[in-house]
């Protein structure tokens, strides 16, 4: 076939394993002190039927190793329900007949939001979908019952809540109520921002689209409240492999210049090229890989309340998040493409079976750093720690989902990181589905290098050494083949 013709290369991607095909049932879904926060009655769990928030009454927790709730009786600005209800109706009202600052509220999003909708749309936001965020945004004290542990560094710990708890959630974050979080030197400065004020600042085409994104998310959970739940784990790699003397070969690859992460990757491990502090700038102007997927997927954007950023040997699971937008372009060209219906099935914990894994690469700033011996190895344990479930078979492994991690606005080399991931994937046990994103001359390079390691037979410790990484980078498809392994 014409070479320009070929759009993958490596195993049919039917070959590699998918959720919820390839999972062991999961064991009963129960609290565990120390290990797992269920923020719902388990014992209810019904499908199709919205999770009962456990426990019955809000238990307030005002210290630093929880979530700081706006509904707390301790929060300087209290919410006196009815009054706070009736000063946000007044005040969208106000946006809507004149877009002047209003200053009911520390925010002005009469700017952007008024740009967002078609007039009678806008009538939309302002009489029927923002007055029921308020609605949704005034119950935390009925949802979300039970304290948010923060997951701090070096802690490995699960939280599940309902698709609903996270909605409401989301909708203080919109309006910017979550106590101490508007400042930057606070007690949360190593935390992400979770108010979504700066989305409200200027009024550029990209946060209107950011918005529009956002919006067709609120629009929908206050239509239909979804019925899942969601899991987020925060994971530290105590035990880094030893990459040196490795003797596990490689696994299977998928290569392809055409399709996404998230479209075609349904079902596998789906790599986030993220930022140490999590959804990285989604809040504010980022419009990147990790920017746009916690816009379509928006349950995403909750993991800021409470991960403190990553460490070297840390990564954040979130398993069951639903996709409620399309969209097209990129960055710059990034558009809002309508609202999306996801139909992945859920597992027995109503979770969709979407698991994303947030690792960040190192930024570089010169091109020989990346490198270093000790940053090689940090790359490795980071994408290890993302990869490895050393308690499951690897016949009960999704394939990773990934692509040209750290290698955009983070400057690593698509070569390099490639072959990295494979490794780490491959000492995980998984194989691996690659998206090189629109490159058909990556696809090719990094195919020939897997089929030359498998052909040499080349374990991972060999694959390792940094010679090899060399000439892997140095490798392209016009070049000769050069390897004395
Ligand atoms: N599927 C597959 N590949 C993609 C996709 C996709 N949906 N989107 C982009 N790519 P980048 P980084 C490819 O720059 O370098 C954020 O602000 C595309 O080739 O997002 O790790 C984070 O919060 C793109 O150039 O990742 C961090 O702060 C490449 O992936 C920072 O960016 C890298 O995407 C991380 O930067």
């Amino acid at each position: 076939p014409n070479p320009s013709e070929v759009s993958w290369l490596g195993t049919p991607i039917n070959e590699l394993k998918r959720m919820p095909e390839c999972g062991k049932p999961l064991p009963p879904l129960k609290n565990v002190p120390g290990h797992h926060t269920v923020m719902i009655r388990t014992d209810l769990l019904q499908k199709d039927k919205v999770p009962v928030p456990y426990p019955t009454r809000f238990q307030d927790a005002w210290d630093d190793v929880h979530v700081k709730m706006p509904c707390s009786s301790r929060n300087l600005f209290p919410i006196e329900d009815e009054v706070k209800a009736q000063v946000f109706k007044t005040y969208f009202r106000c946006e809507l007949r004149n877009a002047h600052e209003v200053t009911a509220t520390n925010i002005n999003r009469s700017l952007v939001l008024s740009k967002v909708l078609e007039p009678d749309a806008a009538e939309h936001l302002f009489e029927s979908l923002l007055p029921d965020m308020v609605q949704l945004a005034l119950r935390a004290s009925e949802l979300c019952t039970k304290p948010i542990p923060l997951l701090k560094a070096g802690m490995n710990h699960s939280i599940t809540m309902s698709q609903e708890q996270v909605a409401c959630l989301l909708a203080n974050a919109f309006f910017c109520t979550f106590p101490r979080r508007n400042s930057r030197k606070t007690e949360y400065s190593n935390y992400p921002d979770i108010n979504f004020f700066r989305l409200f600042e200027g009024s550029s085409a990209k946060k209107t689209e950011k918005l529009k994104t956002l919006m067709c998310y609120f629009n929908s959970v206050t239509e239909k409240m979804p019925t899942g739940l969601v899991t987020f784990t925060r994971k530290s790699l105590n035990k880094p492999p030893n990459w040196k003397s490795s003797q596990t070969p490689l696994t299977k690859l998928h290569i392809t210049c055409e399709g996404t992460i998230e479209d075609d990757g349904y079902g596998m491990l789906q790599v986030d090229f993220a930022n140490q502090f999590v959804g990285g700038g989604v809040t504010g102007s980022g419009l990147v890989q990790e920017e746009i997927r916690f816009l379509i997927n928006p349950e995403l954007i909750v993991s800021r309340l409470f991960t403190e950023a990553l460490d070297h040997n840390e990564c954040l699971i979130i398993t069951g998040t639903q996709q409620y937008s399309k969209y097209t372009g990129y960055a710059q060209t990034y558009q809002w493409g309508g609202s999306r219906l996801d139909t992945t099935p859920s597992d027995g914990w109503q979770r969709r079976c979407t698991t994303i894994v947030a690792i960040d690469a190192l930024q570089f700033r010169n091109f020989l750093e990346q490198f270093q011996p000790d940053r090689l190895n940090r790359e490795l344990n980071k994408a290890y720690c993302g990869f490895a479930c050393p308690e499951e078979k690897s016949q009960n492994l999704s394939a990773v989902a990934t692509g040209n991690w750290g290698c955009g606005v983070f400057g690593g080399d698509t070569r390099l990181k490639a072959l990295l991931q494979m490794l780490a994937a491959a000492e995980a046990g998984r194989d691996v589905a690659y998206f090189t994103f629109g490159d058909s001359q990556l696809m090719t390079d990094v195919h020939n290098m897997h089929s030359f390691l498998i052909q040499k037979n080349i374990s991972v410790g060999k694959g390792n050494s940094p010679d090899v990484h060399k000439l892997y980078v140095t490798m392209r498809s016009d070049t000769e083949m050069v390897l004395n392994t």
